[in-house]
């Protein structure tokens, strides 16, 4: 099964699809979690993409196909994927159609999730993360239970350098311009299943408002 998440920076989709990969058993693939995390090591990848990253520009989308090629055919993809923050523009929505085609199988669902600026803007000011396991938290809705140490792996949480202020803007402005024409593109595909989750106030809302829809669904059962 392959699953798309959708929505603007801070929607909840690395928290949700986190979810849903327990839910259904299926792996997620974090398009930033993987530059970060390249950005991190220092890797080739990660001195090429540094700078739209920490700027909150897309990365070119060739960048991205190669990554996602690649991801698709790792032993863990065996039963698909749940993509977050893939696609990004109409472009990549095409891309991945292409790839998922070329392995015999197709896009099952669309996610989409959306929250108000003023709500996500803090959100993402509050927001640390694990440097090491990329595992989410909030200052404000879900601190971790030991101060600032990740509850997973003990790792000491940062702020992404993209959750400034300032950047915060800019990426919701690059969302609007950039991905926002994905929805029209996915909701005019025929035959494909969009569910559509506010997100607006705490996690819990939201996480029993997506297990819903997916209920009703049937893309997960009781
Ligand atoms: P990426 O890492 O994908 O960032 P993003 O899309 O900006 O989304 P975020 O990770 O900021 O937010 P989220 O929706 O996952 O929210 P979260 O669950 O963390 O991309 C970063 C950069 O990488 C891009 O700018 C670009 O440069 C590059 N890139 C990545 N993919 C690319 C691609 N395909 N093409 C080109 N470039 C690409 O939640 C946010 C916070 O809110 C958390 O702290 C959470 O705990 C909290 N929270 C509070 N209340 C709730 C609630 N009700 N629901 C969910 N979370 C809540």
């Amino acid at each position: 099964m392959y699953i798309v998440f959708l929505g603007p920076p801070g929607a909840g989709k690395g928290t949700y699809s986190n979810l849903t990969s327990k839910w259904l058993g299926i792996p997620v693939i974090s398009t930033g979690d993987i530059l970060r995390n390249a950005i991190e090591n220092g890797t080739p990848l990660g001195k090429r993409v540094e700078i739209y990253v920490d700027s909150g520009e897309l990365v070119p989308d060739e960048v991205i196909e190669k990554l996602v090629d690649e991801t698709l055919d790792s032993e863990a993809a065996n039963k698909g994927i749940i993509f977050d923050g893939f696609p990004r523009t109409v472009n990549q929505a095409e891309i991945l159609h292409r790839l998922i085609e070329n392995r015999g199988s197709k896009l099952d669902l669309v996610i989409e999730l959306y929250a108000d600026d003023e709500e996500i803007v803090q959100r993402l000011s509050s927001r640390r993360v694990c440097p090491e396991c990329n595992a989410i938290y909030n200052l404000i809705t879900g601190p971790p239970k030991n101060d600032s140490k990740c509850d997973i792996c003990g790792t000491e949480i940062v702020q992404r350098e993209d959750d400034k202020p300032e950047t915060i803007q800019h990426r919701l402005n690059v969302y609007r311009k950039q991905t926002a024409p994905l929805l029209e593109f996915y909701h005019n595909k025929a035959g494909l299943k969009c569910i559509i989750v506010d997100t607006n106030g705490l996690p819990d809302v939201g996480r029993d408002a997506l297990r819903k829809k997916l209920l009703e669904n049937e893309v997960i059962s009781e």
